[in-house]
């Protein structure tokens, strides 16, 4: 796939691409799309609304290692495959921000205690299309990112 280039929910322009670490090869964060049984597997951010489980890499970690890590936490799901399926670029007001996007099959729940600041697994089985337009979603859900991701899962699954 070509680089994709659009703006996201607040107007900050994304850069996508499904090429190898395009825009760097130590991005600082991860987002895993991740599916448990038939359904797909999110977590509920408190503030932000309901998203795909990730976060930032820590010192020492690769960025794979924290994907599987940022999933247990916030969902408790425990990875049984993860596949990279690109990278994407937010130019923001201020900062930049660089996040590697994942696959990943999920073996099984663990329930947990606490979900680490997010409100817990959260069951879908299917992502409506209105989700753009839907205040329970987080911004994360609402620009080509998921579509473009998607369309390389669906490829990928079948
Ligand atoms: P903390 O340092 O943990 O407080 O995080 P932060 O609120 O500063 O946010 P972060 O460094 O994760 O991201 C900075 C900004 O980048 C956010 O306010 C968003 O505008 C943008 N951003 C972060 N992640 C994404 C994403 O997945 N998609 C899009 N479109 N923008 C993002």
């Amino acid at each position: 796939m070509e680089e994709q280039i659009f703006q996201d929910f607040y107007h900050n322009q994304v850069r996508f691409s499904t090429q190898d670490h395009p825009y760097s090869s130590e991005p600082k964060h991860v987002w895993v799309i991740c599916r448990y049984e038939d359904k797909w597997l999110l977590t509920k951010h408190p503030s932000r609304g309901i998203e795909f489980p990730g976060g930032k890499v820590e010192e020492g970690e690769t960025a794979e290692e924290a994907a599987i890590r940022e999933v247990a936490e916030e969902t408790g799901g425990v990875v049984r495959v993860i596949t990279y399926i690109g990278q994407y670029h937010v130019s923001g007001k201020s900062e930049t921000v660089i996040k590697n996007v994942y696959f990943a099959e999920i073996d099984r729940l663990e329930k947990k205690d606490s979900y680490h600041e997010t409100k817990g697994p959260k069951l879908l089985k299917s992502l409506p299309d209105s989700l753009r337009f839907d205040g329970k979603f987080s911004f994360m859900m609402k620009d080509e990112v998921l579509p473009l991701s998607m369309e390389i899962i669906k490829g990928k699954r079948n």
